[in-house]
Formats: structure tokens, sequence, C-alpha cells
């Protein structure tokens, strides 16, 4: 079960929900079965079953909660193989797949959280080094369209609809923030200079009594080490930093005299192209910021190949036309922007994905090393509140 924390669901509890989801969606919703398990509704769903409670109810076992997962699979694979598998079907099993997806990341994240050994079986150990990659690239202004247009794939409701954004010109870093440099803001004090922080963030860092990132230990024969998962390790320097809230993020932009980008901004610089020898931004959106082919573990390090961040001059395959690095896995990047509905919005049968979060939230863009290659597209907006440390997340920077 886990601990009762704010953050995390009973382990168990989790597993089972991913299973219902399922079977809610495409086996009931759209298929019009009855439930497999009567009581499915009041153990697993959601949006009735308040968080606190769902330590107290009474759950299947390991094994039952498996096999009504395999009860679940199989009998979608047996609507899947049929000739008049209903066309409005399609979307709700895409929709289950993507909600399973984020469920396996924020497992992934829920054993760091408790301390577990990482997941078997997922992502090399031994990461390549690759050393640093410093420096900002100039992105031009113009208009970016921020959005998706009905022309995507599966998309969430959050992304309609592509609508018209201004920017002016900026300069962005090629890189997310590496421990290196986040540990220079810790020595220096950052934690303790109070103008760093906004009054938010300065009662959060209050509360938790943070010093340094969440996992880091003091650094002791001058060298800094962390816990990941069940063990200690050294931190890498020239891996981007992970586990950091906005709050951090923002406290460091202060202190480095930087600032996040937009989420506007940040997706310019991934999948924009130049136009006009360079002087403005062009109309044309790139499907992956290295354009078509689809992705490899030279691109970008999502799917668990690697299961940790990779140094920040890895995936050189994956820059982006203006010479940005991993903006697609990794770490999730904290952008400035809060997390609002663009206009046209209107919530998809799956009510509360969005719509009970906006305005209370951060957007973070890009997906990690965790994240499914189906969610990390570069239009994907992810979600969390400012304090939120527990998630994959670090941020990259634009110049004042
Ligand atoms: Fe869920």
């Amino acid at each position: 079960m886990g601990l009762k924390l704010d953050i995390v669901n009973p382990v168990l509890w989790e597993i089972g929900h991913v299973g219902w989801f399922h079977e809610y969606w495409t086996l009931r919703f759209s298929h019009g079965q009855s439930p497999l398990i009567a009581r499915a509704d009041d153990l697993w769903n959601s949006s009735t079953v308040a968080h606190d409670t769902r330590w107290n109810l009474d759950l299947p076992d390991r094994s039952g909660t498996f096999a009504y997962l395999a009860n679940v699979l199989e009998l979608q694979c047996e609507h899947l193989a049929r000739c008049d598998f209903p066309n409005h079907a399609r979307y709700f099993y895409q929709l289950a797949i993507r909600h399973e997806d984020m469920h396996v990341e924020a497992l992934a994240y829920m054993r760091e959280t408790l301390a577990y050994p990482p997941p078997r079986g997922l992502g090399e150990r031994l990461a390549p080094a690759a050393g640093a990659l410093t420096g900002d690239t100039d992105v031009p202004g113009g208009t970016w369209r921020l959005g998706a247009t009905k022309a995507e794939g599966f998309i969430f409701d959050n992304e309609k609809w592509a609508h018209p954004v201004e920017l002016k010109p900026f300069r962005i870093a090629r890189a997310a923030v590496t421990n290196r440099e986040f540990a220079a803001f810790v020595e220096a004090g950052g934690y303790r200079i109070r103008d760093l922080w906004s009054d938010a963030g300065w009662a959060w860092r209050e509360r938790q009594r943070a010093e340094r990132p969440i996992y880091w230990q003091p650094k002791s024969d001058q060298r800094w080490r962390w816990r990941r998962y069940d063990r200690t390790e050294d931190l890498q320097l020239d891996a981007p930093v992970v586990f950091v809230s906005w709050y951090e993020a923002d406290a460091w932009c202060r202190w480095a005299k930087r600032r996040l980008p937009t989420e506007a901004e940040w997706e310019a610089a991934a999948i924009g192209e130049p136009s006009d020898g360079g002087r403005r931004l062009a109309e044309v959106k790139r499907v992956w910021p290295w354009g078509e082919a689809e992705p490899t573990r030279d691109h970008a390090n999502f799917d668990f190949t690697y299961d940790a961040p990779l140094d920040v001059a890895a995936c050189s395959a994956g820059d982006s036309a203006f010479g940005c690095r991993q903006m697609l896995g990794n770490v999730w990047e904290w952008t400035a922007s809060d997390f609002t509905p663009f206009p046209g919005f209107a919530a998809d049968p799956y009510q509360d994905y969005s719509q009970p979060w906006f305005g209370r939230r951060k957007v973070l863009r890009g997906g990690c090393w965790a994240t499914s290659a189906r969610i990390a597209r570069p239009g994907y907006r992810n979600f969390f509140p400012p304090d939120r440390n527990d998630i994959f997340s670090g941020f990259r920077t634009c110049a004042l």
C-alpha cells in the first residue's frame, strides 16, 4: 500500500485504477458491456473516490488486481480482433493507453518517493557520459501557433485549439540547467536568501525547511550525493537537475539573472524553424524537434531507454532547428506559464483530465526518461502545482 501521503496513491490501488480506466472507457463506455467487478466504480473511479479514502478500501489483493487487469486486456483484444470494431471506440483505446503511460511514469516516481528499489527490467543502468552543453541560442520573433490543429492525431482537450501568440525575439539555453549549475546556487546560500524567492516560494521553502533539492544529501568530501530509489549515488554533475519544484526553478533563475520560458517560447524553440534569413519564425511546426524521423535513443531519452537523466550534451541527433538539445525526454521542463485553457477549449468525455486543474498549476513540457514517446510529443502539456518536487522535473532558462 505504501505510505499515506498527499502526493502518492496506494500502489495497489493505482494499479487497479489503471485497469478500471481501461475497462470503463473501452469495454463499458465504447462497447456497452457491464462491469466485470460490480463495485469497481466504488474502488477505482478517481473522480469519485477521495484520495484519503483510497487506503481504506476493500481492494482485491495483488493477484486479484493483476487478474482483473489481465481479464480487461483479454476482452479488449477480442474486440480489437473483430472486423466490426467501431470507429468511435478507437479514441478511447488511445486514451486508456496514454492514461496507463502516465501512471507507469507516476509509479516510477512513487518508487523514488517511497525509496523502493528501481523498476526492474526498464532502462539501461549505465548512461554514457556526454558532458556539458553551455550557451544560448537566438530564436527570432514572430507569430507562433500554440496548440493543436485538427490535422494532428490523438490530442488532449487542453491542446485545443491552435491560436496565434506573438513572440518577441528571445535567447534560450541550448540545454537544461545541470546539477553542477544548481549546486552553485545551493553553495552560494540560495536557499537562505529571501530576495531570490517569490512570496509563495519562500513560504514553501520555510514549510519544507528546504536547503537543497529534496534527494540531495549535504555535501561531504567535496562531493554531492543523492538518494536514488533505495540507494545513494554520486550526483552526475553534467546531468540536468531533477526533482525540483517550480519555486526552486524560479529562485535559481532570480539568482542567475535568467527567467523561465513561456510555454509558447519553449515550443517555438523546440519545433519552430527560422525563416527570412533568421529574422522571423517560420509558419511551420516540426513533428519532432529534429524533424520527421521516428525517435531513437540518439534523439531522445524517453520510454525508459535509460532509467536516469543523461548528461545534457547527449542526444545531439535530437537538436531542434535552433540547436536546443533534449527538448524531448530526459527531464520535464517547468515553464513560466500557468496552466490555462486555450481559446475554444471544451472538455473531452474524460472531463476531469484538465478542467479541474486550470489556473492552479504550472505547465511543464517535453517529457522525461520515464515518459512514453506517445505522451512526449512536443505539443503535450503536463501540469503540476508549483510545490511538487517529487516528479521528474527540471528546467531550462532564457536570457532576461
Ligand atoms: Fe488516473
